[in-house]
């Protein structure tokens, strides 16, 4: 009954709204404040009936306010996107999060933009969650909006306020998310091997932003540690014969870097300076961060033709055949890189060789000295 009669005053626009308003301020101040104050742990769960009185007025989208800043909030809830939230499954009254409405007429919004209004608000999700205060605690974030830059993300910019959905392992969804303001490295992001597969083909197989970032733990390289640390990132799938066989990927990618001049100081560095930068190149210096694509793409940053220039980055001025003097993500083979392969062996049997050499000698010559040392003893 009352639903319907709250669709009608939708129809009718805020002019009536404000008369009808007035009257079922009255019935909903009652309902209000004889209303019960659900505890979070032992709730019925189910749309809240407590929540009715709200909506009377709240389920109109044209219901607007008009900030000092000269903003406009539209104060209107959907009542049906609630109640399929976390929050109104869980039964959630409104008052919970809005503790500071007892009823109608409501005190005064006293906020400069609705940007401050909104991270204002977001300080009551943390009454309930506290359990996520530790890992949100230090994250690129709170640091930013710490430091003044209103725009940093607060819950309610990943979660939404009332159409709140848990975003666990909806990496799609936070992708977008991240979009609203990040949306150049999303761009970027979204033509990526990885972006693409993600995005255009529900591919789960390959990481989208917080696979890369954390979600509350989110990091970026304001974090001294993140670049030198983020080829492990990398590795946690490139190193995984299971994920990476179906595609034919070489899982070899991590240990030839290693092997290699960059990658050797920078593990070094990450054993005993793990707090100072490094100039040497991690996997994002040739791949690129957010615009990583398969090596033979033709805007890949290490296609042949490409290869050059990437090096140039920090090798300003490396001829042209500097990549070729360099072995890649290749092992030394027959056919990669025959001379490289022969000089391997020729140590690798030569090495043995002369320490086994050196040994014989040494034992051999310790016996001989024995033996004459008791010669001497005998003959004497
Ligand atoms: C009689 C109509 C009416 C009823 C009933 C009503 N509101 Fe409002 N509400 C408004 C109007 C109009 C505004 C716009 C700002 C203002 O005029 O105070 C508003 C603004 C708000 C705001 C935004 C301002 C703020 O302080 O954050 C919240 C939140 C809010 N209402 C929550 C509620 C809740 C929760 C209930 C139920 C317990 C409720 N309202 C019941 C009409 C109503
Ligand atoms: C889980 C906590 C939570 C619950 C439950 C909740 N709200 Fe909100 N509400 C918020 C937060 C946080 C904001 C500020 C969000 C923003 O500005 O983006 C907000 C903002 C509002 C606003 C201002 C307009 C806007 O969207 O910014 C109104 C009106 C409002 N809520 C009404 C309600 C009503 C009515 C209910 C019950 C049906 C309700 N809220 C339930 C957290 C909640
Ligand atoms: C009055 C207590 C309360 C407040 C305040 C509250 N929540 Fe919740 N929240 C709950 C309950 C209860 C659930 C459902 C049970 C659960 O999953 O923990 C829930 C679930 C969630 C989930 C889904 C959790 C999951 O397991 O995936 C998210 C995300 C969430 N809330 C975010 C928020 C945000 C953002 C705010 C602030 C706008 C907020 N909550 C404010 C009580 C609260
Ligand atoms: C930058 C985006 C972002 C912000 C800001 C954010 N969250 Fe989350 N949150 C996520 C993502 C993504 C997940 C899913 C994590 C996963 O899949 O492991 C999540 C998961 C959750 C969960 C489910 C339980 C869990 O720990 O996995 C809760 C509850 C939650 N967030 C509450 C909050 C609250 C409360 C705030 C503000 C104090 C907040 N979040 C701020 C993105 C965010
Ligand atoms: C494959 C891993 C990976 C994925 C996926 C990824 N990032 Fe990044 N991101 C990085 C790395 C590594 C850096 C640091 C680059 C450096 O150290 O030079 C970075 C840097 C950043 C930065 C700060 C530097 C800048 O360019 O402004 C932001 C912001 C960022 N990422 C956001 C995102 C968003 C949003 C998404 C999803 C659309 C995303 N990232 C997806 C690995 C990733
Ligand atoms: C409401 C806007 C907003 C949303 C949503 C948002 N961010 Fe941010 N983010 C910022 C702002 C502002 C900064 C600080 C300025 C900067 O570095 O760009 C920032 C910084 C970062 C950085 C830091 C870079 C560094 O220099 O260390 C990373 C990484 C990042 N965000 C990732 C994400 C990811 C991943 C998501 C989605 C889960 C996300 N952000 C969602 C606004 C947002
Ligand atoms: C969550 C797992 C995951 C993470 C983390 C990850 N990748 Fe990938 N990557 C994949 C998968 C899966 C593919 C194959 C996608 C496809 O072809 O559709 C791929 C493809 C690639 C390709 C293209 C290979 C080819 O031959 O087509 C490159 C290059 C690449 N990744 C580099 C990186 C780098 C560099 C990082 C770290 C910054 C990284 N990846 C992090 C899963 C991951
Ligand atoms: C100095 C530049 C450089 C660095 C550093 C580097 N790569 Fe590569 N990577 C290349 C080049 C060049 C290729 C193309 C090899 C080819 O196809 O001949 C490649 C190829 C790949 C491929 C595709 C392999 C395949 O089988 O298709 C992956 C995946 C990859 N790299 C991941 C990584 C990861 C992970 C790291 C860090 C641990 C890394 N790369 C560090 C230059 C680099
Ligand atoms: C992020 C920067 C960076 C990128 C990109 C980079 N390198 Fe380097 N590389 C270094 C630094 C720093 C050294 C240390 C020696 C130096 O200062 O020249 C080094 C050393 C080397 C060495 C050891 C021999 C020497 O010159 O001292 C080789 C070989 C090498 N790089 C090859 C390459 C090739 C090939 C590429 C392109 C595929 C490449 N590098 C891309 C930073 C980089």
């Amino acid at each position: 009954m009352r639903k319907r009669k709250i669709k009608k005053m939708g129809k009718n626009g805020p002019d009536r709204l404000i008369s009808v308003g007035l009257i079922v301020a009255v019935i909903g101040l009652t309902i209000i404040l004889s209303a019960p104050d659900a505890n979070a742990q032992d709730r019925e769960p189910g749309p809240n009936p407590d929540n009715n009185t709200c909506f009377m007025c709240h389920h109109n989208p044209n219901l607007t306010t008009t900030l000092p800043s000269g903003e406009v909030i539209n104060q209107g809830v959907d009542e049906d996107a609630f109640n399929a939230g976390v929050h109104g499954e869980a039964g959630l009254s409104c008052r919970e999060c809005h503790s500071n409405i007892t009823g109608y007429p409501h005190p005064e919004i006293d906020f400069e933009s609705h940007r401050t209004y909104t991270i204002a608000r977001n300080t009551t999700c943390i009454e309930c969650h506290s359990e996520v205060t530790a890992e949100l605690s230090g994250n690129v974030h709170e640091i930013a909006l710490a430091e003044g830059d209103l725009e940093a993300a607060v819950c309610t910019d990943c979660h939404g306020s009332h159409d709140t959905i848990s975003l666990r392992h909806e990496r799609s969804i936070i992708s977008h998310t991240c979009q609203g303001c990040h949306s150049q490295i999303f761009n970027l992001y979204r033509n990526s091997v990885h972006g693409s597969a993600l995005l255009g083909e529900g591919n789960p197989d390959v990481p989208g932003c917080v696979d890369c970032h954390g979600a509350h733990t989110i990091k970026g390289p304001s974090n001294g540690q993140f670049h030198l640390f983020s080829p492990e990132i990398c590795a946690r799938c490139h190193t995984d014969p299971e994920l990476m066989d179906p595609y034919g990927i070489n899982t070899n990618v991590m240990d030839t870097w290693v092997r290699d001049f960059h990658g050797t100081t920078v593990v070094l560095f990450q054993e005993v300076a793990p707090d100072q930068q490094t100039d040497k190149a991690v996997c994002v210096d040739c791949h690129g961060v957010h615009d990583i694509l398969p090596p033979d793409d033709p805007n890949s940053h290490v296609l042949k033709e490409n290869l050059l220039e990437t090096c140039r980055k920090c090798h300003p001025n490396a001829s042209v055949n500097f990549p070729d003097a360099w072995m890649s993500h290749y092992d030394a083979s027959l056919d990669s890189a025959p001379i490289v392969f022969w000089v391997t062996w020729f140590y690798r049997l030569r090495i043995p060789a002369v320490i086994g050499g050196m040994l014989v000698f040494v034992v051999s010559d310790f016996i001989r000295q024995r033996i004459d040392i008791r010669k001497e003893k005998n003959n004497g």
